[in-house]
């Protein structure tokens, strides 16, 4: 019903802005915000099923909208396991789309005709916005401060999950603190969520991420794995400041750090971190009653570490 709701959403009086949404949004993807939010709706105990379908399918749109505009601002080539939208399209064309999709979405959700739900995913979105725009300018910053790291991935992930659990548990009729809660496990479930997408940045595997390897290290975009072997003390640190710090990297260089970065316990130090968040994440489902659905936000949560895609 959500991918219903999507598609429904993707229609265009104009054929080629119809193909360029359609080719984003249905080359593959999780759907784990959608996912989020239903899981949410019925953990507190929700029945209105037709709200929270808009709502889910609306977060998915705006979802997509930023990985089309993502893929412009890092110079991806594939994104879900197809070609990036700006490869195949041009670049006008890709944000075109991107502001299309963001409209339809926020659209969807405004359909809710709720003050506190456009408040909640409006204010997200700044958020993204912002995290975006300050990992532009921390750019190929080899002693980027961890605080800053931890903004910017709070901005540019974080918060929109965090917004999809909240929403869930809002249009649920959840408590007060049940909404908190799941506030709560969206936010450190997003951050252990990009914690782990810089991980397979540097050690997954391309066919199975559906997008390329090493393109943190090429774009000189923050990465927790790679800070922790560049700013540590290990003997290869002095040289990935070097490679990292260069404006303009060859694949060779990049190959080399990805590398040196695996000869170290960066990896695993990152993944520690990530795995306090899903512990923290975990905590705060307390607000929920015992139900399926909890159980399977638990679940949500192992994936979130063991996932290779
Ligand atoms: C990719 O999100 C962007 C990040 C925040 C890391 P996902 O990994 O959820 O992308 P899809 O929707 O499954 O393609
Ligand atoms: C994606 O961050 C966050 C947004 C789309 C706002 P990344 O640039 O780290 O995600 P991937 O690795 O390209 O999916
Ligand atoms: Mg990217
Ligand atoms: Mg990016």
């Amino acid at each position: 019903m959500v991918e219903e709701e999507i598609m429904r959403n993707t229609r265009s009086k104009e054929p080629l802005l119809t193909e360029i949404a359609t080719h984003a949004i249905s080359s593959g993807g999780k759907r784990m915000r959608p996912g989020i939010a239903l899981l949410s709706f019925r953990a507190v105990g929700g029945t209105d099923l037709k709200k929270t379908i808009m709502a889910a399918a609306a977060f998915e749109l705006i979802h997509s909208a930023t990985l089309v505009h993502d893929d412009i601002n890092d110079g991806a080539e594939t994104r879900r396991g197809s070609i990036a939208a700006y490869r195949k399209y041009g670049t006008q064309r890709a944000l075109i789309t991107g502001d299309f999709l963001f409209v339809r979405g926020f659209r969807l959700g405004g359909l809710l005709q709720s003050e506190d739900i456009v408040e909640l995913v409006a204010d997200a979105c700044s958020q993204m916005a912002e995290s975006e725009m300050l990992q532009t300018i921390i750019e190929n910053d080899s002693g980027l401060p961890f605080d800053t790291y931890f903004r910017i991935i709070t901005g540019k992930t974080a918060k929109p999950i965090e917004a999809s659990a909240q929403v869930g548990a809002y249009i649920g009729g959840g408590s007060p603190d049940q909404i908190a809660g799941m506030g709560t496990y969206g936010l450190n479930i997003g951050l252990a969520f990009q914690i782990v997408d810089d991980i397979l940045d540097i050690i997954g595997d391309e066919s199975d991420l559906g997008k390329k390897r090493g393109m943190d290290v090429l774009d000189g975009k923050a990465n927790l794995p790679l800070m922790i072997a560049m700013q540590g003390h290990y003997p290869n640190s002095a040289r990935l400041r070097e490679i990292y710090g260069k404006k303009e990297k060859t694949m060779e260089e990049v190959e080399e750090a990805l590398r040196l970065v695996q000869a170290t316990d960066a990896v695993d130090v990152a993944r520690k971190h990530a795995e306090d968040l899903r512990i923290k994440a975990l905590a705060s489902l307390d607000v929920l009653p015992e139900s399926e659905f909890k159980d399977a936000l638990k679940a949500l949560a192992d994936t979130v570490l063991s996932r290779d895609r």
